[in-house]
């Protein structure tokens, strides 16, 4: 069966913890929005899309015991509680929008039925995630053509959307097309999402998957040994600049080096056009216990100073070509990428 990150079931919300992947699999029970913004702000869920689902079923779920007199004042504290959670995703915010528009323009209608209209929001983000990913897997596909041996970092896959997956979703797509394909996973320093959830959900699809540890890519590159380059996004700015997870600016230097195309793979909802460009975009600063622990155990010296930042910039230029379930975005992006997003 494929992997389910999220499902929204009996009016609870179940997530897979991807914390404790790939050596247990555990399904999490959440039955308020408080729980499903902690598990956001803990990671037991991630991934731009998956965050973006899992902020509209908070609301959803929300609003759902929310008493009719406190109605408007809790709403807005639900909101406020899942915005906060993390900064750089876009799509977290976009679908808080939605659900937000949905509020406003049914609240006329009375509370019982806003409840059921959020519900009903939150689900069809859920499913259109999937359809959308499923249909730019199709356009990737037919893009990549011939290249078979696939560099991607961190994990667009099925566990960071609603399903199928990003940039894996093209991987996907091109094993459904009859294509050869193998990939190289970048391990992904500090929370290892290459290691533990691509490298698990390529070998639950058996999709060949050989991994890297992230300092490899240019001796791998120098060697003849990758053909692309696919990654996802968290947030593309309205130049095309790409704000992925950290690490994914160095290999796409190195790509340029190396001749490589290196493409990005993310839905329309993760294009940010209030966003210039990607100096405008916020990055996460993580726990410094991420870089200085593994597995609880220290691995430096107490003390020493260290950097976390999550994500970096991939600015435009480095951008081959950016896959969206409405089609292929192609440079000059300033120009072409406007006519790709309907939303503000
Ligand atoms: O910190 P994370 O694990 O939420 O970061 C995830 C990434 O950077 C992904 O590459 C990105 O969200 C695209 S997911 C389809």
């Amino acid at each position: 069966m494929a992997v389910r990150t999220i499902q929204w079931n009996n009016n609870h919300v179940v997530m897979l913890d991807q914390r404790l992947l790939p050596n247990k699999e555990i399904y999490r029970v959440y039955r308020d929005y408080e729980g499903v913004a902690q598990a956001i702000r803990d990671m037991v869920i991630r991934g731009a899309p998956a965050i973006g689902v899992a902020a509209a079923m908070g609301v959803a779920l929300g609003a759902l015991w929310v008493k009719g007199k406190n109605f408007d004042r809790e709403i807005e504290r639900i909101f406020r509680t899942l915005e906060r959670t993390r900064p750089t995703a876009v799509n977290l915010f976009w679908a808080l929008e939605r659900m937000r528009r949905i509020y406003i323009e049914k609240r006329s209608h009375g509370v019982d039925v806003v409840k059921q209209l959020l519900k009903s929001e939150a689900i069809k983000i859920y499913q259109e995630d999937i359809a959308a990913n499923r249909q730019l897997g199709k356009f990737g596909a037919k893009l990549l053509g011939s290249s078979s041996r696939i560099l991607t970092h961190c994990n667009a896959g099925a566990l960071a959307t609603a399903g199928y997956g990003t940039a894996l979703g093209v991987i996907r797509a091109m094993k459904e097309a009859g294509k050869n394909v193998e990939v190289l996973a970048n391990e992904t320093r500090p929370f290892l999402q290459g290691a533990r959830l691509t490298a698990w959900e390529l070998k639950k699809d058996k999709i060949p998957v050989t991994l890297l540890t992230d300092n490899m890519v240019g001796y791998v590159m120098q060697k003849g040994r990758i053909d692309a380059v696919i990654v996802g996004s968290d947030r593309i700015a309205a130049n095309g600049d790409v704000a992925n997870k950290i690490g994914t600016y160095s290999i796409a230097v190195l790509a340029r080096r190396h001749n490589l195309p290196f493409y990005v793979a993310a839905p329309t909802s993760s294009i940010d056009l209030k966003c210039l460009s990607g100096a405008e975009i916020p990055i996460e600063q993580r726990d410094a216990r991420e870089v200085s622990h593994i597995f609880g155990r220290a691995i430096t010296p107490r003390g020493v100073r260290i950097l976390n930042p999550g994500f970096d910039i991939t600015t435009h230029d480095l951008v081959s070509a950016i896959i969206t379930e409405k089609g292929v975005i192609t440079p000059p992006f300033a120009q072409n990428i406007r006519a790709y997003v309907n939303h503000p």
